[in-house]
């Protein structure tokens, strides 16, 4: 079967909705998710979005904290636009009815969370996210020129390697006619033909046992355009959030937010001691990336599997009318934040890497966009600052829209493309092979290239994640398609990448920590042997 659009839009999170919303009155679009339209990244959100809407705030100030928190390898001109851009596409998002809390003076309702020198943090309550998810998910049901295609999971790009022509690297004529898209429910594959497809996927959390991410984020998005020859670049900054709360078994880790820490909540080891102070003059309010290795480090020296986020300090309602949802949750595991304290543990939370894209959103693949948290902007360097993703998604998004809207006028579709030659016929019936494979690269993943690296450990879970390379691919010539082992495919190819860039990069910076190179913080690592200045 064969359908063609304008636009196709794979991704029903903030970058894809807002993409589409701003595209759909120039053509026809078609939303892609593999999933339920609402079971994004996005949805989950908790603290806010960042942008700098209150009189004494300046763009400069959240230029500089972006600056800081990325180490010195965001790139000045992004972060500049993307600040400077950030309200107006706030208003953008309370056109389209989202609503975010405010004070009785009717000023916005600004939190802090870490690495911020202001309170500039939009939200609505703790779950931000589902406020804009809910918001923008109702706009597009009701536009008449977007179709959304629930459960139906985007396989591969198709590029001129599907007319049977070589496709190299870095090769600047590579075009993309579209994607290959298995539809859950009937196992058909279909070919939709665009004029400009936008990647708009989100993250990889679920490369790692313990995560914030929903079960979506498996680095589809990032798989598709690696294996399609297109750039991508700074995998190696994993964001891990510093406190998910401590609960075995939850899938995913519920997220205690940074916002917490910003109302005044601070960090403290099993038996009641502070202990950032050791580490960072900025405490439980440090850039993330300082306060994961530090609650790793008190955690691999006490030999305890969690620290704790104390908050009863504060007043019982404002704690409750401010958290929600966090209070509820931790109730429901019989934790009450305003008596008890709460136990928190890091979790991989954030792709700062991923597809390169230029200014516009572009890829260095034509008529390929990509946008949100699958995309390498330049804006994060080597660590995001707090709640610089939801803005970053809709700034970028904005931007690739205008392009696309542009680039349609001269572009056609692509008749001649093949039907999915589904290679494999076998139905994998031994669903192990699938798991256990699932189970090795996470545990591999988690293991060796997690919050602190080292060269040996990298080279381990290389060597280890070759073999599963390896089983899967041959799994995957000889099998009909299906979305678990296209996911644990997609898995493998990031987990890769961010090996590889892990590597290549030989210094710590930012989320990327390795003990065999010289760190600038304070911190002193379990296993380094010594104390660094
Ligand atoms: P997502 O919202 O993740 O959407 C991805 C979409 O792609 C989904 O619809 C999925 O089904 C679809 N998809 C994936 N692969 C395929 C495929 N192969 N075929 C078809 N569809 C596919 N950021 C902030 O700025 N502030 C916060 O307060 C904040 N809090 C967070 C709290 C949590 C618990 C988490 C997990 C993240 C948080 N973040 C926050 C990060 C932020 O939510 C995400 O980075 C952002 O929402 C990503 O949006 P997105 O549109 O790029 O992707
Ligand atoms: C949080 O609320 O702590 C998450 C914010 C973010 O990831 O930006």
């Amino acid at each position: 079967m064969k359908k063609k659009v304008d636009f196709l839009v794979i991704g029903s999170g903030l970058a894809g909705l807002s993409f589409a919303l701003k595209v759909a009155e120039h053509g026809k679009v078609c939303i892609l998710t593999k999933a339920h339209i609402e079971e994004t990244n996005t949805q989950y959100a908790q603290g806010g979005i960042a942008a700098v809407t209150d009189e004494s705030d300046t763009y400069e100030k959240h230029i500089s904290d972006t600056l800081v928190a990325g180490d010195g390898l965001c790139d000045e001109q992004v972060v500049r636009k993307v600040v400077q851009d950030a309200p107006a596409q706030i208003e953008e998002l309370i056109r389209w009815g989202a609503s975010f809390d405010k004070k009785s003076n009717g000023e916005f309702d600004l939190a802090r969370e870490g690495g911020h020198s202001e309170n500039r943090i939009l939200h609505h309550k703790d779950n931000t996210g589902a406020e804009i998810q809910r918001k923008l998910s109702e706009q597009i049901r009701k536009h008449p020129n977007i179709e959304t295609l629930e459960e139906h999971f985007a396989v591969d790009l198709i590029t001129q390697h599907h007319l049977g022509m070589l496709v190299k690297r870095y090769n600047d004529d590579i075009l993309c006619f579209g994607a290959y898209v298995l539809d859950l429910k009937t196992h058909d594959v279909i070919t939709i033909l665009a004029k400009t497809t936008l990647i708009a996927t989100g993250g990889v959390g679920n490369l790692y046992n313990t995560t914030t991410n929903p079960s979506i984020a498996t680095g589809d998005g990032i798989a598709m355009v690696y294996r399609s020859k297109g750039i991508i670049e700074n995998m190696e900054f994993v964001q891990f959030h510093p406190t998910s709360l401590y609960n075995p078994g939850d899938s995913p880790s519920f997220l205690i937010s940074e916002a917490l820490r910003g109302f005044g909540a601070i960090l403290k080891t099993q038996d009641g001691k502070e202990f950032m102070q050791k580490y960072d003059d900025r405490k439980s309010l440090a850039p993330r990336d300082i306060v994961a290795r530090a609650i790793d480090n008190e955690m691999k020296i006490r030999g305890d599997e969690y620290v704790f986020l104390d908050a009863t300090h504060r007043d019982e309602n404002e704690l409750k009318s401010h958290f929600p949802n966090i209070s509820e949750k931790c109730l429901s595991i019989g934790i009450d934040i305003s008596k008890d304290l709460i136990p928190v543990v890091p979790a991989a939370h954030y792709m700062c890497g991923g597809i390169k894209v230029n200014h516009e959103g572009q890829t260095w693949i034509n008529h390929l966009y990509a946008a949100g948290e699958t995309s390498s902007t330049g804006l994060h360097g080597a660590n995001r600052l707090a709640s610089n993703s939801l803005i970053e998604a809709i700034v970028y998004a904005d931007r690739a829209a205008r392009a696309a809207i542009d680039e349609i006028k001269s572009v056609s579709i692509q008749e001649n493309i093949p039907d999915w030659n589904i290679e494999g016929t076998t139905h994998p019936e031994e669903l192990v092979l699938i798991t256990q494979n699932f189970k090795e690269m996470q545990q591999i993943m988690s293991n060796y290239v997690g919050i602190v690296r080292s060269d040996l450990r990298l080279t381990r879970a290389l060597n280890r994640l070759e073999i599963i390379y390896r089983e899967t691919e041959t799994l995957y010539k000889k099998s009909t398609l299906t979305k678990t082992l296209c996911e644990l495919r997609n898995m493998i190819n990031a987990g890769y990448l961010i090996i590889k860039m892990a590597q290549d990069r030989k210094e710590s910076r930012g989320l990327h920590y390795n003990t065999d190179f010289p760190e600038k913080t304070n911190l002193t690592i379990l296993n380094q042997g010594s104390s660094k200045p």
